[in-house]
């Protein structure tokens, strides 16, 4: 089921996310939603907080950025859940690139992120990982990492490009846009 994506505004995309009980009702349909979600609009990532659940999970699928940049991309992609993550360090020279998100249409910016992220998290199965991530890898996660963290990428914008899309922010907020996807804003009837 394609789940209406929370759009900037949401109070839940502010919030630090709690992690995700074994006993969590329904948690496989939730992931399984989130997957038709995130592939409804053409996303790479999707966290639980954007269809307006305040838990530690995201989805990441990388493996459709392989298929753009051909046999170039210096590490493979991935398709994983990810319940509740904890980041273990960061590391490496932060290094800008242009990001989006499927709360926040049509607007895309540069961030700087270090290289690479080590992470523990567990799979939808509650299996137990501990992994280091770079390049465009690494990037996916630390940008879903923020959302169950009450983070979006556009508060790591330079100055100046936060001034520029304050209009259109306010836009997405009071609801004044036409997503291509179904989107909740917050207080718009
Ligand atoms: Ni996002």
């Amino acid at each position: 089921m394609i789940l209406p994506i929370f759009a900037y505004g949401q109070p839940v995309l502010k919030k630090i996310a709690a992690p995700v009980e074994p006993g969590f009702s329904d948690l496989p349909a939730l992931i399984a939603d989130m997957w038709e979600t995130m592939y409804h609009a053409d996303g790479v990532g999707l966290a639980a907080p954007q269809v307006g659940h305040s838990i530690r999970l995201f989805v990441i699928d990388t493996l459709q950025l392989d298929k753009e940049d051909g046999d170039e991309a210096e590490e493979k992609g991935f398709k994983k859940v990810f319940i509740n993550a904890q980041k273990v360090e960061e590391a490496g020279d932060p290094w800008a690139y242009e990001e989006g998100c499927l709360s926040i249409p049509r607007i895309r910016g540069d961030v700087e992120r270090p290289e690479s992220i080590r992470l523990k998290y567990m799979d939808e199965n509650f299996n137990e990982y501990e992994e280091t991530f770079t390049g465009v890898n690494a990037r996916v996660i630390q940008h879903e990492y923020d959302h169950i963290e009450g983070v979006l990428f556009t508060e790591k914008l330079k100055p100046l490009k936060k001034r520029l899309i304050q209009r259109k922010l306010e836009d997405i907020r009071l609801g004044k846009i036409n997503p291509e996807y179904k989107m909740k804003f917050y207080n718009v009837r």
